[in-house]
């Protein structure tokens, strides 16, 4: 049977707190990727923050899309004008491209009609992509039966998986196809460019009707999970504090990210989640004004 195409392939991971606790049954789940790092926790306070503004935001900018969810939600439920996701990750890339530009509907078709096994996941994965095509579907593919969703090299293939089920536990054809179809629905309303986050970043910089939401990689596990994972984390401050537009950032809750906030005068705010193995962590919210958080 195949899972919900909306709420929750996994809700109690999406337990938010901080003094505050959002309804996380209210986040559809929209992407095709199970991304490790990924924000759908934080999707309420997004909400929050972009309802928040006086001036509608027109230009919605991800400068480091990921799985997307963000820019997906923001999208979907008209949050702002357009939106742009940047990434800078081939693979990842592939699949927005696909989606974003004229191929969902085969990618869709293709992840539906595909026999799983292990011989046939060894095939894909083993094979060469000639195509934007192949190589959306192999990431597709590859997000789906890698333990915790990871494409970084040296990621494992689930084992056992949910219930036992091995390989084809994350697999679900159906409901991939029908997020993917949506997305290309609206494509319209959403720019994907395949480059460096902090560069669009700095050629938007002179808007102040972008706003930014800049989810960088960062954990030290960042170079397990991500195939880029090297970033320069000052200069991404700087850059940050030139942009004329709003931005929210999210980082590890580290002395090193707080004292990088405090040079630049910008504010924080720890928020509390629970994090794939159910432990307590918090997170930071960066931004220059986060007084839309209210009192917490
Ligand atoms: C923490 S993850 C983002 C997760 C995303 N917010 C989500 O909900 O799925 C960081 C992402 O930044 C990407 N990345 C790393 N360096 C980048 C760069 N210079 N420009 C654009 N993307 C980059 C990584 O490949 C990774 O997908």
């Amino acid at each position: 049977m195949d899972q919900p195409s909306l709420f929750g392939e996994h809700p109690h991971l999406f337990e938010v707190g901080g003094g505050k606790i959002f309804n996380v049954a209210t986040v559809p789940m929209r992407s095709p990727f199970r991304y490790p790092g990924g924000k759908t926790w934080l999707v309420p306070y997004i909400r929050q923050w972009l309802l928040s503004r006086q001036t509608r935001v027109k230009e919605f900018i991800e400068p480091f899309a990921g799985g997307g969810i963000v820019g997906l939600t923001a999208a979907f439920e008209g949050l702002a004008d357009h939106v742009t996701m940047v990434e800078l990750d081939d693979q990842v890339a592939s699949v927005w491209r696909a989606i974003l530009y004229g191929y969902g509907e085969q990618l869709a078709n293709r992840i539906a009609s595909f026999e799983l096994s292990t011989e046939s996941v060894k095939k894909v994965l083993d094979s060469p992509a000639n195509s934007l095509l192949d190589q959306a579907f192999a990431t597709i593919l590859k997000n789906r039966v890698n333990r915790g969703g990871i494409l970084a090299p040296g990621a494992s293939l689930v084992k056992s998986g949910e219930n036992g089920k091995g390989l084809s536990s994350r697999w679900y054809p159906e409901t991939l196809k029908k997020r993917i179809l949506d997305i290309a629905h609206i494509s319209n309303r959403i720019t994907f460019i395949e480059g460096d986050g902090m560069e669009v970043m700095r050629q938007n910089a002179h808007r102040k009707d972008a706003s930014f939401f800049i989810d960088p990689p960062y954990t030290l596990a960042a170079r397990r999970l991500y195939s880029q994972w090297k970033l320069d984390h000052e200069e991404l401050f700087r850059t940050a504090e030139g942009l004329a537009g709003d931005f929210l950032m999210t980082y590890d809750n580290d002395e090193l990210i707080r004292s990088l906030a405090a040079t630049h005068e910008l504010q924080i705010r720890e928020v509390a989640m629970k994090n794939t193995h159910h432990a307590r962590m918090t997170e930071l919210l960066i931004g220059r004004d986060l007084c839309w958080l209210g009192a917490q």
